[in-house]
């Protein structure tokens, strides 16, 4: 049975007390919810990767609420490392560093590094805070789904094999956070997310490297498997052609689908079935995760436009290719 807890003191106290005991409690943070366990519990951080059907050689993200936790997590602190700490943190990024050897080669997956990460959220720090212990927390999706935005999408995936729910907001930012490897001979963003190169750039002083080809051999394993995917099929069209997708979105009804053009522009396909994924490119950042759930109980073949570009256009891009199993329409 799963707990369902709301962001009050009480039932905070709660939370923190399922996860010193050995449990898991699902919560929210600005990019997306979060499966949290003890980082320092083995037992309890088998548990996640049961949980969510998820292979164990993909290391987990350690949250933090306190800077000073640093210090008990990571080996050492580069002055890299320092500033982006005082520049991002709390904030949707996560920085990989050395490990100790308190945290165990479940968590990282076997690699000598740790992902640290503090998150901005304030229920997120809140829940943090009250656990007392790094807490390892991968999304709370069941693997290859997309990740939840919203407790009820939690709740859809993880009911009845989780301790507890925390019935927080719904996620600011919608997309995974900017995950940035500190520990080779360049800073190298391994997975893109609203923190942006350029402002990691910036406070470096210095180039950052930006793992693009999925074929890369990276130490970041998260980004081999298929991810983020809808239950049913999906396209995704990228150069705007509006007559080619509406020529797919034709032959989809003939074929007996009931499709759905996600798009920033419903305007532009008054006869079909629509669902807007918002303007800005934060915006569609914001619905994106949530949309693809909706769709899916609603249509069964779902046809996504998007043509932004720059840099948070680069990580809703990242999403939303897998989220096709790269079918490029
Ligand atoms: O926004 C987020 O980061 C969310 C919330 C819950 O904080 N968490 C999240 O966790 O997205 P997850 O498990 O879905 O993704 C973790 C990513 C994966 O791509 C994984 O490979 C990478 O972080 N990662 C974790 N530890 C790593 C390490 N030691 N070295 C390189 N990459 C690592
Ligand atoms: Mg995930």
């Amino acid at each position: 049975m799963t707990k369902y807890l709301q962001m009050t003191p009480e039932d905070l106290e709660i939370a923190g007390e399922i996860v010193r005991g050995g449990g898991l409690v699902a919560f929210p943070t600005e990019t997306v919810y979060g499966l949290g366990a003890n980082a320092l519990d083995v037992q309890a951080v088998k548990k996640i990767y049961v949980a969510k059907g998820r292979p164990s050689d993909n290391p987990l993200i350690v949250h933090i609420y306190d800077k000073s936790q640093l210090a008990d997590i990571a080996l050492s602190v580069s002055a890299d490392a320092e500033k982006i700490i005082d520049a991002f943190m709390p904030g949707s990024i996560t920085i990989v560093l050395p490990k100790k050897s308190c945290i165990d080669d479940c968590v990282t997956g076997g690699l000598p590094t740790v992902a640290v990460r503090m998150p901005s959220s304030h229920e997120a720090l809140a829940f943090l805070r009250s656990c007392h212990v790094p807490v390892c927390a991968p999304s709370a999706n069941t693997s290859t789904r997309p990740s939840p935005t919203t407790w009820q999408s939690v709740k859809e995936d993880m009911d009845g094999r989780i301790d507890a729910l925390l019935m927080g907001s719904d996620c600011k930012v919608g997309i995974e956070s900017t995950v940035l490897d500190l520990c080779g001979e360049q800073p190298t963003v391994l997975r893109p997310g609203i923190v942006t190169p350029n402002g990691i750039s910036a406070v470096l002083g210095k180039p950052v490297r930006v793992v693009t080809n999925p074929k890369e051999k990276v130490n970041s394993p998260g980004v081999r498997y298929k991810h983020y995917a809808p239950r049913c099929p999906m396209v995704l069209n990228l150069d705007g052609n509006k007559d080619k997708v509406l020529d797919f979105y034709r032959r989809c009804e003939q074929d007996g689908y009931n499709p759905v053009i996600l798009t920033r522009y419903p305007r532009l396909y008054p006869d079909c079935s629509t669902w807007y994924l918002g303007t800005t490119d934060e915006e569609v950042a914001h619905n994106l995760f949530e949309a693809l759930r909706r769709c899916e109980k609603k249509y069964d073949y779902i046809i996504a436009c998007y043509n932004g570009t720059g840099e948070v256009a680069f990580s809703v891009l990242n999403r939303i290719t897998k989220s096709a199993g790269q079918n490029i329409l």
